[in-house]
């Protein structure tokens, strides 16, 4: 019986992980977009623009491969929506009063809180098409 019992646990664990690994993909955040349509390739041209934005605008809080003041970028794609990623660029100070994940991300961060930077929609999109080529 404590064996039968014991397996259930270990199951009903597991299903949690993945529901909480599909639920943080499928969180579109809070913001402007609503939906963001990603092509097969990736536009060399937009990540090229988009990796200048990055280390203008980014840089002083975001390394690629290192948590500093703010996350790692690398693996971001993995672990969020593309449009959950632009509205965090776009509207970061509703996403961290609303958005459960930016939430639990400002409690990590020490409350340092990401600032808006007033981005265009298009610049938004080529910093998430730069975020497409990194490892
Ligand atoms: C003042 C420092 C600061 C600047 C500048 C900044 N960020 Fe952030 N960013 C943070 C912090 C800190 C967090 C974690 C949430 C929080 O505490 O605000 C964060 C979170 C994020 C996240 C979510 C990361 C994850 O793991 O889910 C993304 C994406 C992001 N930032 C992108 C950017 C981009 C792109 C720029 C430049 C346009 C930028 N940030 C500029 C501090 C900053």
């Amino acid at each position: 019986m404590k064996k039968v019992l014991l397996i259930l646990l270990f199951i009903s664990i597991g299903c949690q992980n993945n529901s909480k690994r599909s639920d943080s993909l499928s969180n579109k955040g809070v913001g402007p977009i609503i939906n963001v349509i990603l092509e097969d390739k990736v536009n060399i041209s937009m990540a090229n623009s988009g990796e200048k934005l990055f280390n203008q605008l980014c840089t002083s809080c975001h390394m690629i491969n290192e948590d500093y003041i703010g996350p790692a970028m690398s693996g971001i794609l993995d672990r969020r929506s593309p449009e959950w990623i632009m509205n965090m660029i776009l509207n970061p100070i509703k996403m961290l009063e609303e958005d459960p994940i930016a939430i639990e991300l400002l409690e990590k961060y020490d409350f340092e809180y990401m600032y808006n930077q007033n981005l265009l929609e298009e610049e938004a999109r080529e910093i998430l098409e730069y975020f497409r080529i990194l490892d």
